[in-house]
């Protein structure tokens, strides 16, 4: 068999470039700016099929970012200057990992800066997960869209009303802390920043508060933003186990926290934490989030519209069961854990309906044989849904259930 994972890539890139262009052209400074950064996705994840001339790409990527960030302060751009392939690399600045500590003067301090602004600028993420994605929680979204109306929208009369910006989701794992932030930031139409606290952390060690720091910065450059802290839990949990001299990275935090409440900006920055472990955050942090909404697993109602939306919604039909016993057969599971049986029921179905793909898949040359092969769907049985509950098990105890409704009653808002 032999097919080219890169060939698509390369043609993505290709007609991202095109589209590119034309919007220079057309000095649509939005699109391009979008089109700049989804060349520089698509050359990394390139790179990453490189064995060798990987940098080169890493390079181009890096250029077209900074191209994509120029664009969205609305820097015109011909299209003659657009980075080139095979252009004398720049030499490389210092390596944002383990960077040295002594800074020579303040030119230098503000370079090492820049990289990290770049860095940040790499966090932006898409966000394209619509409320009604989201089953269940309606008392969430309502509470979310409450938050982002009052922080964009004007008062009728003078009046001083602080909204919440500072959003705190917390609840068993796998129930839709993600998802919620990106509605909410797909909706404001916001520049999504989806930070994993643990990643940053461990990636830029000893250099983390920078880091943080350099979040916020950029967050402010693309207002409206979300900058999403997953696993917020994490930047606590190392000032115990004394990873890392973690309490500067608190510290940093906190003060962001605090100095973006007061900034004055046209365009809201709101901060959306998640944890699965609320317990683990000490008062500093808790109280610095006005809101504190608890993100529990799905009731009944909210299983249907959970199975409903990985099956009848993708096309798949179930037999010999319905969505009522589903729902009923899975209680304790989050959302997580009923994608996840659905995606085993699938697989099995597939695997019943089609218990030829072996040979068929040796005798595949190339990758347009392979996209003209058909394979077939039978509707999802009820052995193999019950099969995949059993196989998959719930990723929460009802203990620890007990421990976040004991939480909410000391520090819930809602
Ligand atoms: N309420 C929900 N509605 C729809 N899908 C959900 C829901 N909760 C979880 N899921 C599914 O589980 C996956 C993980 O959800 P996520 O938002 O990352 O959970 P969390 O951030 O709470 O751990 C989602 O990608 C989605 O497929
Ligand atoms: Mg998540």
């Amino acid at each position: 068999m032999s097919i080219d994972p890169t060939s698509f890539l390369h043609d993505e890139v290709r007609r991202a470039k095109k589209r590119l262009e034309k919007a220079l052209r057309e000095g649509d400074s939005v699109v391009a700016s979008r089109q700049a950064r989804r060349v520089a996705e698509l050359l990394r994840e390139l790179a990453r099929y490189r064995s060798w001339g990987g940098g080169e790409l890493l390079e181009l990527a890096r250029e077209y970012e900074e191209l994509a960030r120029k664009l969205s302060k609305g820097v015109v751009v011909p299209v003659s200057q657009l980075p080139r392939e095979g252009a004398p690399a720049k030499p490389l600045s210092r390596p944002v990992r383990g960077v040295s500590r002594i800074a020579t003067g303040e030119s230098e301090v503000s370079k090492l800066d820049r990289e990290f602004d770049a860095e940040a600028e790499k966090l932006i993420a898409r966000a394209d997960v619509t409320w009604n994605d989201i089953a269940g929680l309606e008392d969430v979204k309502k509470a979310l869209m409450e938050a982002i109306y009052y922080s964009l929208a004007k008062p009728e009369i003078p009046v001083k009303l602080e909204p919440p910006r500072r959003l705190l989701l917390y609840g068993p794992p796998g129930t839709g802390k993600t998802m919620l932030a990106m509605a909410a930031s797909n909706m404001l139409k916001a520049t999504f920043f989806n930070v994993s606290v643990d990643r940053v952390l461990s990636r830029y060690v000893g250099d983390s508060p920078r880091m943080i720091a350099a979040i916020f910065r950029a967050a402010y450059r693309h207002a409206p933003s979300i900058i999403f802290f997953d696993e917020i839990e994490t930047l606590v949990a190392r000032r115990d186990t004394g990873k890392e001299a973690a309490t500067g990275v608190v510290q940093t935090f906190l003060t962001e926290l605090d100095g973006f409440k007061t900034k004055k900006l046209d365009k809201p920055v709101i901060v959306i934490a998640a944890t699965n472990k609320p317990w683990m955050l000490d008062e500093a942090i808790i109280s610095r989030f006005e809101k504190r909404i608890y993100i529990p697993l799905p009731d009944k109602r909210a299983r249907i519209q959970l199975f409903k939306l990985e099956l009848e919604k993708k096309g798949f039909k179930i037999q010999d069961i319905t969505y009522e016993e589903l729902a009923e057969l899975t209680e304790g599971y989050s959302g997580r854990d009923i994608r996840n049986i659905c995606k085993e029921a699938v697989m099995m179905m597939l695997r019943r309906a089609n218990p030829d793909i072996y040979q068929q898949i040796t005798r595949v040359e190339n990758l347009a044989q392979l996209q003209k092969a058909r394979y077939r769907v039978k509707p999802v049985t009820r052995q193999e849904l019950i099969q995949a509950i059993h196989k998959v098990k719930p990723a929460t105890t009802p203990q620890e259930i007990k421990k976040y409704i004991e939480w909410t009653q000391k520090h819930g808002t809602q």
